[in-house]
């Protein structure tokens, strides 16, 4: 039993609470990670401002890296001092989905990255229970996870940069390159460039695509979207950004998009979109939220509209392999990194990102 200093979601809508949590053993298969960093997805921001349903007080965060402190029994890939990534895609291997190769959508994630019941949780305070968010719970100085929930990286990238692998680069990388079939030339619109955003930006020139337009609200993040490989910026709060990107793309694009998640954004892209092309609904919505679309023009233009979870990532190919890509210069991770804070200051940190006044990544980093 270890202490740390954990973030808390105590009630929705309520900002974190920086308290010492109690971290269980390590059990069969499981392996506590000294946290190094952790970076801020805008999903945790939707978690603290909207009802999604989860056992309160809860620890969130999911994008970490950190150094193995411990291994559990039956621990096979993983010994103490490997550097690690986790990731919220972790799988049985066993399902019909595991099977088909789709482990993002593993129907056992649940079972086989938690504990079974009847355990002591992972984590609790004064005895009582913390939920683990993902399975992670990654705003914490140490986590305790499945085997099955990490990857272990090269020990010669930085741990700031090595934890934006787990969620906001296989996230967007995936989503244009394993999700997304961009051939060569193709053109491609992007709609919020926020990390997942300019990682589909990047993703898509890695793909091949001709010509790749940025949406955003605010100029410092297409600034940065024109640095991950934008040929070209829209401003939506500037006009008609339906409108630009036609008129850009010369009457649509053949891949388009969502990486905001909420219904205006989502009715756009599907008009951003070319005849024949296809929609991407990367962004997470509450889970009340209904998108309406153009149906008329979705037949008559035969488009298609795809949700994308994880960037169809099978993250224990995908990790090692953005790491090697990002060793030889081909995909971009420092620039991805835009401010480290520390984990007293996370509630000012997703302040920020609700007041979209930061650009990149904001990773958390521990000593
Ligand atoms: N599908 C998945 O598996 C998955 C995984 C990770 C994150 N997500 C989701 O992806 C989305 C992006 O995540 P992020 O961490 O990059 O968020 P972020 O907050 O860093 O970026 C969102 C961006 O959208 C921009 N934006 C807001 N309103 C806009 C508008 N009307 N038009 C154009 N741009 C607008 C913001 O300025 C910001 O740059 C979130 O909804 C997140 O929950 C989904
Ligand atoms: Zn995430
Ligand atoms: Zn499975």
């Amino acid at each position: 039993m270890a202490k740390v200093k954990a973030a808390l979601l105590e009630k929705v809508g309520a900002p974190l609470v920086i308290d010492e949590v109690e971290l269980d053993s390590p059990r069969e298969g499981e392996v506590l990670v000294q946290v190094r960093a952790s970076g801020l997805c805008h999903s945790d921001l939707s978690y603290i401002d909207h009802d999604y349903g989860f056992r309160l007080p809860i620890v969130l965060g999911h994008e970490v890296a950190g150094v193995v402190a411990e291994v559990g029994p039956g621990v096979r890939s993983l010994a103490p001092g490997d550097h690690v990534v986790t990731c919220l895609s972790g799988h049985c291997g066993l399902c019909t989905m595991c099977v088909q190769g789709k482990t993002w959508l593993c129907t056992e994630q649940h079972r086989v990255l938690g504990r079974n019941k009847g355990m002591p949780s992972r984590i609790s305070r004064g005895g009582a229970r913390v939920t683990q968010s993902a399975h992670i719970g990654g705003l914490a100085e140490r986590v305790l996870v499945s085997e099955l929930a990490t990857v272990r990286v090269r020990s010669d990238l930085a741990l700031d940069r090595a934890a934006l692998l787990g969620c906001s680069v296989v996230t967007g990388v995936g989503a244009a390159t394993k999700a997304a079939c961009i051939h060569a030339g193709d053109k491609v619109v992007v709609v919020g460039c926020g990390a997942v955003g300019l990682n589909i930006v990047q993703g898509a020139r890695l793909a091949g695509a001709g010509f790749v337009v940025a949406v955003d609200v605010d100029d410092a993040k297409l600034g940065l979207a024109v640095q991950f490989g934008a040929d070209a910026v829209v401003d939506a709060q500037a006009g008609d950004a339906v409108a630009a990107v036609r008129e850009l793309t010369g009457g649509g694009a053949d891949h388009a998009f969502e990486v905001v998640g909420v219904a205006k954004t989502a009715a756009q892209v599907t008009k951003m979109a070319a005849k024949g092309g296809s929609v991407y609904l990367v962004g997470q919505p509450t889970p009340q939220v209904e998108y309406a679309f153009n149906a008329f023009d979705l037949v008559t233009s035969a488009k298609s509209v795809q949700g994308v979870l994880m960037g169809a990532t099978q993250f224990r190919l995908d990790i090692p392999r953005y790491a090697d890509l990002y060793s030889r210069g081909r995909i971009k991770l420092d620039e991805l990194v835009g401010q480290h804070v520390r984990l007293e200051d996370v509630n000012k940190a997703f302040q920020a990102m609700r007041d979209r006044t930061s650009v990149g990544r904001t990773v958390v980093v521990f000593d």
